[in-house]
């Protein structure tokens, strides 16, 4: 970006760096041209870095620049919200992030969910923006295959005062849902990618009409766009579920090329 065009940003702030309205005089202005530019770069290594969440696992969906500079207008979030930010850095866990915790969140909201059904929620993450929608009132189905990411839910969610309205359901997300009685307000999708047509045929049914079913990574670092590669099972069933979604008469779908691409269903019927 050039200094004048970098100038005229209108709220005056780029790669967290804050522009001064216009240079004084000549000298002033070789000054902070010169400032600039050497700002300009930190700025640039900063901004090509995935945020720390994402590190090794970015999407690639939205040009990174402006990725970083969505993330960049979040609201700072709670001290455990961010360990476990840290938490999936760290270890690879492939959290959604906040950028779609807080669509999730507001989806919730919006439409006042209080029975929420999750598939696939790992150490609980979306679980707890999920949680914090539902209110005291409301409940949110955990569910993991894997215990040990059970274990470690439990403890986050305990830290963030949100177990009491959580039930914690360890085994295959289908079958959890297959024996949970009772309609949804909300269900939200992030299992193994395979397994995505499956969970439509499963999960609409089980739905209020008006409710919403929420699925992460439908575009797959943008896989989903292109010919699937011979073997690449994940790609294909998210095509097919992207076709299904789109394609069902029950469902108002739209796509956000959020992230990864986050697909938001309203149950029409
Ligand atoms: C992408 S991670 C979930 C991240 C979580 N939704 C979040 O954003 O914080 C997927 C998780 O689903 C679990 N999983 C995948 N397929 C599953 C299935 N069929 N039943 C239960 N858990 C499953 C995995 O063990 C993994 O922890």
């Amino acid at each position: 970006m050039s200094l004048p065009s970098a100038m005229s940003l209108g709220h005056g702030l780029y790669g967290g760096h804050r522009l001064p309205a216009q240079p004084v005089s000549d000298q002033a202005g070789r000054i902070f041209a010169r400032q600039w530019e050497v700002c300009q770069k930190a700025a640039m290594i900063a901004i090509d870095q995935p945020p720390h969440w994402e590190r090794g696992t970015m999407a690639g969906i939205v040009d990174a620049v402006t990725e970083r500079y969505l993330y960049s207008l979040l609201p700072a979030r709670d001290a455990t919200l961010r360990g476990m930010e840290r938490y999936a850095a760290a270890h690879g866990v492939p959290i959604v992030g906040p950028a779609c915790g807080r669509v999730l969140y507001q989806l919730a909201r919006l439409i006042k969910a209080r029975r929420i059904f999750e598939m696939g929620s790992a150490i609980g993450y979306s679980t707890i923006w999920l949680a914090r929608a539902a209110g005291p009132k409301g409940t949110v189905y955990y569910t993991d295959g894997d215990p040990a990411n059970a274990e470690r839910a439990r403890a986050n969610l305990r830290r963030a005062g949100l177990l009491p309205r959580v039930k914690m359901l360890v085994g295959d997300a289908l079958e959890s849902l297959a024996s949970t009685e009772g309609s949804f307000d909300l269900i939200f999708n992030d299992v193994n990618k395979e397994q995505y047509p499956e969970v439509f045929r499963r999960a609409v049914p089980r739905l209020r009409v008006g409710g919403l079913f929420i699925t992460d990574n439908v575009l797959w670092s943008g896989r989903a766009a292109r010919p699937a590669a011979r073997g690449d099972s994940a790609t294909r069933a998210i095509q097919k579920f992207n076709g299904l979604i789109y394609g069902s008469p029950r469902l108002l779908t739209t796509i956000l090329p959020l992230r990864d691409g986050l697909a938001v269903c309203e149950k029409l019927r």
